[in-house]
């Protein structure tokens, strides 16, 4: 099976209306010329509607940036599944580090949260990464095994074509600080084994890298076999440098 490219904005809490009709609509006028490659934006949850509709003409498509994992009830402030998939909304981040550390988002819930994507036909963008402290002290493999060993138990029914993981360390969202392509091959490498260990092919899977990607180092990074493509934060609120950076793929 030939891995899909993925070319993903994570927009986080950025961009109101005005700002994503105006990113979208100059997107919409760029050749998107690299067939081989799947645009996804991702902006926050009152912007979905509005970027559904701008790129329903598109070969780009929308994301969320999170979900709930029930289906419905008395859960004042989340949005479910089946809400997103109704606005035409099918890809959702799950397990983004930002999750995990400020809104204290487990392993576990990461799981239901699949579990729910995968009963509703949607498609995942699963977030694993180590931190600074577990990279210095040697348990890069431990903490990405264990993320995807718990995500990852017992979903037999995944449609791994329509699945990503995001491989973003810690220390490299946001700083500036982006991981080594040694680093990032290695790590991509070990998530592979680590699919193939738990009864998946993971040379179907397409593995993203994130953390601090650029329109200047891009390049050398997409040249890495095991990398098929890039989860990208702050330069994908810059409509030319996402651009730069979607033709690097
Ligand atoms: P960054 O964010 O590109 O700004 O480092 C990446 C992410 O958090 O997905």
């Amino acid at each position: 099976m030939l891995r899909t490219r993925f070319c993903v904005a994570n927009w986080k809490m950025n961009f109101n209306c005005t700002d994503t009709k105006s990113f979208l609509e100059s997107w919409n006028n760029k050749e998107l010329n690299n067939k081989e490659v799947k645009t996804i934006f991702c902006p926050s949850f009152t912007e979905l509607n509005t970027g559904v509709e701008i790129l329903q003409y598109s070969d780009s498509e929308i994301g969320a940036q999170n979900v709930f994992y029930e289906s419905n009830g008395a859960y004042t402030g989340e949005v479910s599944c089946s809400m997103l998939k109704n606005i035409g909304c099918q890809w959702v981040i799950i397990g983004h580090s930002e999750r995990r550390s400020i809104f204290s988002e487990t392993n576990e819930m990461v799981r239901n949260k699949l579990d729910q994507l995968i009963s509703e036909r949607m498609n995942p963008i699963v977030c694993i990464g180590e931190t600074k402290t577990q990279r210095e002290n040697g348990k890069t493999q431990e903490i990405l095994s264990q993320q995807l060993s718990i995500a990852f138990e017992n979903q037999e029914d995944i449609n791994l074509k329509n699945t990503i993981i995001a491989y973003e360390p810690v220390w490299a969202i946001g700083t500036g600080i982006t991981a080594t392509v040694e680093m990032v091959s290695d790590a991509h490498k070990s998530i592979r084994n680590i699919f193939n260990n738990n009864g998946f092919n993971g040379s179907n899977i397409s593995i993203l890298y994130g953390g601090s990607v650029t329109d200047g180092n891009a390049t050398e990074l997409s040249e890495l076999t095991d990398v098929d493509g890039f989860l990208v934060g702050g330069a994908s609120l810059d409509v030319d440098k996402f651009y730069a950076i979607y033709n690097q793929l």
